[in-house]
């Protein structure tokens, strides 16, 4: 029964709605840029400051601040080494590779290897590659395979791709590189192309 009465009630109710609806203001002619009444003001004027305005409760009178020295923008792992010798050294020390040796990382490594660095290592790391070979590389490309390279800790040569290698030379790869696939070419420089 209670179901019934409140099913009369609600239809009473859509029936009145309806039997106002041509008497609403919404209905009847009105100025095409007055935009009625608002209901929920603060939700078209915000109570927040602007961007740009004057605000009372910063003491340079600014809303739009700086974000606080040594904060780090979300999603952003801060790299701590600068490009030099030093600091290169100091990566190969204290950066470990987290990329485990499987057949799989090595082979998204190889196809890596061979997108961003055969042009000038050559597909045996040699130093050979078709830009030293065309001449449009005219700089000592290094052997990837010799003791000098494969000498160094996974970190030192992670580094290189980070920031560059410290003559300026080689450019960096941390645009292009996400970080854990400059590792995984550091895999497969060591662990597959050093082995051959
Ligand atoms: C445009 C050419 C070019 C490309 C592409 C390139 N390299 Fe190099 N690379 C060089 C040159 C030139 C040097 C020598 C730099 C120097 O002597 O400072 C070098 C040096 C190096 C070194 C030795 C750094 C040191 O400590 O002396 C490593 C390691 C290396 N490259 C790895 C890579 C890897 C891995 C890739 C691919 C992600 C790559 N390079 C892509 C040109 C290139």
């Amino acid at each position: 029964m209670r179901t019934a009465s409140r099913r009369f009630a609600i239809g009473c109710m859509s029936a009145c709605a309806l039997a106002a609806l041509p008497f609403s203001s919404a209905c009847g002619p009105r100025d095409r840029t007055d935009p009625g009444t608002a209901y929920f003001n603060d939700m078209a004027e915000s109570e927040a400051y602007k961007y740009y305005s004057e605000n009372p409760s910063f003491a340079d009178g600014k809303t739009a601040q700086l974000p606080p020295p040594k904060s780090i923008p979300r999603g952003v792992r801060p790299y701590l080494y600068e490009k030099t010798i030093e600091d290169q050294q100091r990566a190969g020390l204290e950066l470990t590779n987290p990329i485990p040796d499987t057949p799989e990382q090595l082979a998204r490594a190889k196809a890596l290897f061979r997108d961003y660095c055969v042009n000038c290592h050559g597909e045996g790391g040699k130093g050979d590659g078709p830009f030293v070979t065309s001449r449009k590389v005219r700089a000592k490309v290094t052997s990837l395979v010799d003791a000098y390279v494969q000498g160094k800790p996974d970190g030192e040569i992670f580094h290189v791709l980070t920031v560059g290698s410290v003559s300026g030379l080689m450019g960096a790869f941390s645009w292009q590189l996400k970080p854990d696939d400059r590792w995984r070419i550091v895999s497969y420089l060591k662990r597959e192309l050093g082995r051959r």
